[in-house]
């Protein structure tokens, strides 16, 4: 079992600043929940980013449980402060697309995405972001299943990890490395690029699928995003489009 190496993470890192400043924690409850205190504790300018290989009470969109596994996941929280003009609406989008690109650098696996952010593969859950706002920042928490052998009884239906796609081990620390150099150039790009890109990686556009937003199932066809990159649905010929929600296919 091999502990994530913040130094090869480091040589591999070519961003002016996204994932420098890591501090690194063989064990903790939650890395998103850590970095919020550490916005609140005003500690942002020593650290950017946390990351662990055993993650204890790993937090999901909707209050979900997330499950990494130790030392096989990238399980990390970025801080990024909101001075970037339409931040809120790119990083979603960003963030789905550098894990994408990161992926295929290192293991030439084609995932793709599922509204608003998760990495698929064949169906399968892949990877996950949590993005919380504190104060002026934005906390962005990455999950990603790359080297189990196996997944966790309770997720293996719906989840799998890379090296399950293609048999290899993974390296973390480049992976990573590449999915913050693809985040960093990706944040400054417009809007309209970053949507056109997160479309094109899209699985289910044009098709018809749920779409419930904890209070009903819809059910019609995504149709894209909108420019702020909520999902558009053609729901019984009329056009709608929700910020949030859960799309089931
Ligand atoms: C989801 O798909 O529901 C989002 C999952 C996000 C999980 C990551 S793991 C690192 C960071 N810390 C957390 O507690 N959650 C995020």
């Amino acid at each position: 079992m091999k502990m994530f190496s913040v130094q090869d993470f480091c040589s591999h890192l070519t961003t002016k600043k996204i994932g420098h400043n890591v501090k690194y924690y063989d064990s903790i409850d939650s890395t998103n929940t850590e970095m919020s205190n550490m916005v609140s504790r005003n500690e942002i300018n020593s650290f950017n980013m946390i990351i662990t290989d055993n993650q204890k009470n790993g937090r999901g969109r909707y209050g979900n449980q997330w499950i990494s596994s130790q030392f096989n996941s990238i399980t990390c929280s970025i801080v990024i402060n909101n001075s970037i003009e339409n931040l809120s609406t790119i990083l979603p989008l960003s963030c789905g697309i550098a894990i994408v690109e990161g992926i295929y650098k290192n293991s030439n696996i084609n995932c793709e995405l599922k509204w608003p952010n998760d990495i698929m593969f064949n169906k399968k859950k892949i990877g996950g972001i949590l993005i919380e706002k504190k104060s002026d920042y934005f906390i962005v928490g990455l999950g990603l299943n790359v080297n189990q052998r196996t997944m966790d009884d309770i997720i293996s239906k719906d989840s799998c990890s890379l090296r399950q796609i293609i048999n290899k081990k993974i390296n973390r620390e480049f992976l990573l490395a590449d999915i913050l150099n693809a985040l960093e150039k990706l944040i400054t790009e417009p809007v309209r690029i970053n949507i056109r890109k997160w479309e094109k990686l899209c699985y289910h556009i044009n098709k018809n699928v749920s779409f419930s937003n904890g209070i009903n199932k819809l059910t019609g066809v995504f149709l894209g995003l909108s420019d702020l990159g909520y999902a558009k649905m053609k729901i019984d010929n009329e056009i709608y489009t929700f910020n949030s929600g859960v799309i089931e296919l």
